[in-house]
């Protein structure tokens, strides 16, 4: 399934208040405390680039890989405007269940729901595979994900937004539907453009995101010999609770356990 097409020309407006530099310094003290000393990330499903620019003015030299042509054209845009001219983050467009960089990294990312997007355990399992396969020794893998309890508890709702820039007038329609044979949430977008001359265009975009227990995970993390280190909600701190939505993992790879992809 492709998605962020059409979509992405408008994701940096509609995600204008996340504070992302927030968020990085929180990915940052997780990262420093189990590596501390840590310099290289991947950040898988990097999408436009927010992460990985304030990870970057963090100190950190950061590849970005996303399935999206549309999200990495805009991240690679950004680069002509970044302040950094000896180092800045490198972009490049691939699907993370199969994505080889042929590089071992400090820590990777998978940040603001990439992960879910893998709507089958195969897809999860693979997915996770390769992020393992990209880690250096004592490196560490962070990533969020859709928590279960909380989402059939929150339950995902109808939500009409509206955007401006300075020739349009954005109108976004989100129709979610639960699909619990499936742990899936599929989602319509249905984006309203109105120009300056009162003219309207529209375009649609599906995604199918898929929702976890913790549990899975864990499974999967150690079928894979990841040590898994902590699990908390995101930005809290704290033990992930059952009606929140947003749950946060940090594994280590247990070379020990497994034989080392040179
Ligand atoms: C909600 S966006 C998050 C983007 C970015 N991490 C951020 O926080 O702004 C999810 C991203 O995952 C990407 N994605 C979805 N499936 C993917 C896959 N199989 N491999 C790589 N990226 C994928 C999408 O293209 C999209 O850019």
């Amino acid at each position: 399934m492709n998605v962020f097409g059409e979509f992405a020309k408008y994701y940096d407006l509609i995600h204008e208040k996340k504070n992302y530099q927030k968020e990085s310094a929180y990915i940052n003290g997780l990262i420093q405390n189990y590596n501390s000393g840590a310099k290289t990330i991947l950040d898988i499903g990097c999408g436009t680039g927010n992460y990985a620019f304030a990870m970057q003015e963090l100190g950190y030299q950061v590849n970005g890989v996303d399935s999206s042509s549309d999200m990495i054209q805009i991240a690679n845009g950004k680069l002509s405007k970044s302040k950094y001219t000896s180092s800045s983050p490198s972009f490049s467009c691939g699907r993370m269940e199969d994505y080889d960089c042929q590089k071992k990294f400090d820590a990777v990312i998978c940040l603001f729901f990439s992960l879910c997007y893998q709507t089958t355990d195969d897809l999860i399992f693979k997915s996770l595979s390769r992020f393992k396969d990209q880690i250096k020794d004592n490196g560490i893998l962070i990533f969020d994900f859709w928590h279960k309890d909380g989402v059939l508890s929150q339950k995902p709702e109808l939500k009409i937004q509206n955007y401006s820039t300075e020739d349009l007038e954005i109108t976004k329609l989100v129709q979610p539907k639960l699909d619990v044979s499936f742990d899936c949430v599929g989602i319509d977008y249905t984006f309203y453009l109105e120009n300056k001359k009162n003219e309207i265009s529209k375009f649609k975009e599906f995604h199918n995101l898929r929702y976890l227990k913790p549990k899975l995970l864990v499974k999967f993390l150690k079928e894979l010999s990841f040590k898994v280190l902590k699990i908390e909600g995101w930005m809290t701190e704290q033990k992930l609770q059952e009606n929140e939505w947003s749950g946060i993992i940090v594994a280590m790879p247990d070379w020990s356990q497994s034989p080392k992809k040179t």
